[in-house]
């Protein structure tokens, strides 16, 4: 087994880990930081909550702590790259924990604020700045931060950065960075299309996969209840009357709009909850999570704008109020519980309508059948049967997935209504931090990215499809 003391690390970066209850290095973190001390690119690849930030932050943390040249005005040794503001807000918590020992500076910059703290904070020079893409590119365009003497280069939540939310952004910020840097990618997922644009950005990359893409915690337990559109919110109020082990419960919608409809229904049955999405302003987003990170809040009813990365203590439960219609965002979200080597339940509300294809495409990217429960008090499930006779079968347990799905702009009838689902839920044009961005489209994937991603390499450029094929 690795131990913290044999990846060379600083004893101050060793001591911060003590302070932070930390014993042992997670298999992720055993696995890359090896490879990024050597300054290697690297693709790293682990379930939901397994500490992929410490597997980034600490090589940085190293790195950056060696002697080197004073940090010049306006620049920037390391980036850290994320989809949303509340993430940024949290591995910037995460670099001040694990460098407290260390005299690095470091900020977080998002939009949805003023910026006048951040343009000071950036006026000196940052060792790490932390940022959503569009704020920082805000900023570099009125010339208070450069990037050309960038070390460190990371995307957390990697496919999200690349896919068509963010990919523009992306772009811009990299065409200003050095050739001569070190790229780190990290996720839980990686669709296949997404893994073979990666490869293009990492030179000779270190790939550390833990477990199959998209694979789930195991101690989550996934359970899916078929139950009638009009008939969830009853059920959700039922669910939380009865069983008093749901007392930390993240409930996922599909909009923004269903979000706050939830929430009103919830607080209305006197259950204290708050919504959280990307069309509440940044002092609400960050009240609401505030709330339910001290407890006073039981239920926080979220868009996708709080699947990504978002690290809160003992949820017990994360209900797909709505399934999602990118099977991604279901690993993501139901990976806000059993976080850290604890356990948790993920209760899926599945209509009996279109959402029985969302289940389907969940149940082939994670290779995981959901438990059926009938409603009712989920601490004792009573398991049955699915209804027929077009209800998802299970998916059986195999090594790779079946097909990939069709493209949305190729796809036939059969997909309307994922393609409806996917332009109701279409970003909007807020800026800086993912506000409103709550999705856009993933494709499914499996482990056979990995095979793409390979061969994309061992192909070199000729054998790597264009931009406009992909
Ligand atoms: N070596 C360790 N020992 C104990 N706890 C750890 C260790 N590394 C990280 N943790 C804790 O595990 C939790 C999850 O870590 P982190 O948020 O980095 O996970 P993640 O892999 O990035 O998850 P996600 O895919 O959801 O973003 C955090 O609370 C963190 O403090
Ligand atoms: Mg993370």
């Amino acid at each position: 087994m690795t131990l913290f003391s044999d990846l060379s690390l600083r004893p101050e970066i060793q001591q911060a880990l003590i302070a932070q209850g930390y014993r042992t290095p997670t298999p992720i973190q055993a696995g890359a930081i090896p490879p990024a001390l050597l300054g290697r690119d690297l693709l790293g690849i682990a379930q939901t909550g397994t500490g992929k930030t410490a597997a980034f932050t600490l090589p940085i943390l190293q790195r950056l702590s060696e002697p080197h040249e004073r940090v010049h005005a306006g620049r920037v040794r390391a980036l850290i790259l994320t989809p949303t503001r509340e993430l940024a807000i949290q591995i910037r918590e995460s670099i001040t924990a694990y460098g407290s020992g260390l005299s690095l500076r470091s900020a977080v910059i998002f939009g949805g604020v003023g910026q006048a703290p951040q343009v000071t904070a950036l006026r000196g020079g940052l060792d790490i700045l932390v940022a959503t893409p569009g704020r920082l590119l805000d900023l570099m365009n009125q010339g208070h931060v450069r990037l050309d003497r960038l070390e460190v280069f990371v995307l957390d939540e990697a496919d999200r950065m690349l896919d068509m939310g963010f990919i523009h952004d992306v772009r811009k910020v990299i065409a200003t960075l050095p050739a001569k840097r070190q790229t780190l990618f990290f996720s839980a997922t990686m669709p296949v299309e997404i893994s073979a644009l990666a490869a293009r950005l990492l030179k000779n990359p270190a790939r550390v996969e833990v477990a199959p893409v998209a694979t789930t915690v195991e101690l989550v337990e996934q359970r899916v209840i078929f139950v009638p559109a009009a008939s969830k919110r009853h059920l959700l109020v039922d669910m939380l009357g009865k069983d008093p082990s749901m007392d930390r419960v993240i409930v996922f919608t599909r909009t923004k709009h269903g979000a706050n409809k939830v929430a009103e229904h919830l607080e209305k049955a006197n259950v204290p909850a708050a919504a959280i999405h990307g069309n509440k302003s940044q002092s609400a987003r960050q009240a609401a999570l505030e709330g339910f990170r001290a407890g006073e809040v039981r239920v926080l009813v979220a868009t996708d704008i709080a699947a990504r990365g978002i690290d809160i203590d003992g949820v017990s439960h994360v209900v797909n109020f709505e399934l999602p219609n990118i099977p991604e965002s279901y690993v993501h979200r139901i990976g806000r519980t059993a976080r850290a080597g604890a356990a948790g339940v993920a209760v899926a509300f599945c209509d009996l309508g279109e959402e029985r294809a969302y289940l389907r495409d969940i149940e082939k990217l994670t290779r995981v059948p959901l438990t059926v429960v009938e409603a009712g008090p989920l601490s004792v499930p009573p398991p049955v049967a699915r209804p027929q006779p077009s209800a998802a079968k299970p998916a059986p347990q195999q090594a790779h997935r079946p097909q990939r799905r069709e493209e949305p702009n190729r796809s036939s009838g059969d997909h309307s209504g994922r393609e409806r689902a996917r332009r109701d839920s279409a970003p909007s044009s807020n800026r800086g931090g993912g506000g409103g961005r709550d999705r856009s489209r993933e494709a499914s994937s499996g482990p056979s990215a990995f095979g793409d991603l390979v061969s994309a390499l061992n192909n070199g450029p000729a054998g790597r499809k264009s931009e406009g094929q992909r």
